[in-house]
Parts: structure tokens; sequence; C-alpha cells
């Protein structure tokens, strides 16, 4: 048997997360370990939908709408995550810290406010364990250029990223349910240091 954890990936642009969660997902695949693997915004149908809306380069929402939006997306996944909580392994690229980061320390959006419709619509939901990628400035931009298709937040300023970061590593500070992963140590390093501890987690 194997502990059936919420596992996420979080860090900012061209921080790595998206390539480990599906490295993870294929580890778990090839052992034939039963999980559920999704994005935020985004994931199930309709957030999916509300992604879109989001993420919109020819929109600009103000910063409370941007905050009701990823909410909103997280309130169409919460039923789907919600169904497979404790029976599957659940794999999360972004979650709560995301909103919080780019929300809260971002943005400036109201603290007790997120918390609280986030609580409200996560309940007894619980994440366990989060991978949190860093990068440094100089790797991030040479990532970011290499996208083809850029997203409303990859236009930002550096200093932008640079206050999220800060505030993702805020949220991690002494809890020992997050593990710092520095990506801009040697990508293979970083995916066997998550692989084992993907294994000393769910064993
Ligand atoms: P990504 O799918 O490439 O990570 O892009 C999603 C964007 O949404 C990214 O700029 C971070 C942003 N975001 C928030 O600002 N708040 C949130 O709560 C979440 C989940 C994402």
């Amino acid at each position: 048997m194997y502990k059936k954890f919420v596992i996420v990936f979080e860090g900012i642009e061209g921080s790595g997360k998206s390539y480990h969660i599906n490295n993870v997902s294929k580890y778990l695949s090839k052992k034939k370990i039963p999980h559920i693997k999704l994005r935020e915004p985004g994931g199930h149908r309709n957030s999916e939908k509300i992604r879109n809306l989001i993420l919109n380069k020819n929109l600009k929402f103000n910063k409370n709408t941007d905050l009701l939006l990823y909410l909103a997306s997280r309130s169409e996944n919460i039923k789907y995550l919600k169904k497979y909580y404790k029976k599957k392994i659940i794999l999360i690229d972004r979650f709560t810290d995301s909103t919080i980061a780019y929300q809260h320390f971002g943005m400036g959006v109201n603290l007790k406010i997120l918390k609280m419709i986030n609580n409200y619509l996560l309940g007894t939901f619980k994440v366990d364990f989060t991978f949190l990628n860093i990068v440094d400035e100089k790797n991030m931009r040479k990532r970011l250029n290499k996208r083809k298709k850029l997203n409303r937040y990859d236009k930002f300023k550096m200093q932008f990223y640079s206050k999220v970061q800060k505030g993702f590593i805020k949220i991690s500070k002494n809890k020992k349910r997050y593990m710092i992963i520095d990506s801009n140590r040697p990508i293979d390093l970083n995916k066997k240091n998550i692989i084992e501890k993907i294994e000393k987690l769910i064993k």
C-alpha cells in the first residue's frame, strides 16, 4: 500500500515546476500507482474555460476580479479533487500558495479575504506536501524568452516575479511540508531528489 497524498508543485514562471510534476506523474504511471494530475488555474472542464478567460492577454481585470477568477477556477475543481481525496495520489500544478504569492504578495490583495474564501472552498481538503521550485533572475529570463506563447504574467516585470518568489519563500519558511527545489542546479539532480522524496512520502 502507498499513501494517497496531495502533492503540489509551486513556483514562478520558468521555475521548472511543470516539468517536474510531469516527470513524477510518468514515474507513478510506470509503477502503476493510481494518481490524478491537474493544473490551476484550469484542470477540470469548467476550470479550463475560466483559465482561458484569466490568461487571455487581450483582457485586463482588476486585482480583485483576478482573485475571484482564480478562486472560481478552484471552486470548479474542488468537487473533482474531493472525489479522489485519500483514494488516489493527487498531483497539482499550482494551488493555494500561488494565490497567496501572486495575489497577496505580488498584487497586494487583502490576505484575510483571500484565505477566508479559499478555506471556505477547501473545507477539509488539505495539501500534504509541496515542492517549491525557485529560480534566479538570469535563468528565469532565459527560460521565459524561450517560450513561444507568453501569458499575461509572463509579460510582467522581473521585479514582480521577484516579489512573488519572495512571497513563496516566506510561505514555506520553517515548515516541514515544503521542499525547496533550486532550479539553478542541474535538472537531473533535482529530478532524482524529487523522486526520492516522493518514494519516501508515499511509502
Ligand atoms: P502557468 O499555468 O503557466 O503556471 O500560469 C498560470 C498563471 O496564473 C501564472 O502566472 C500564475 C497565475 N496564478 C495566480 O496568479 N494565482 C493563482 O491562484 C494561480 C493558481 C495562478
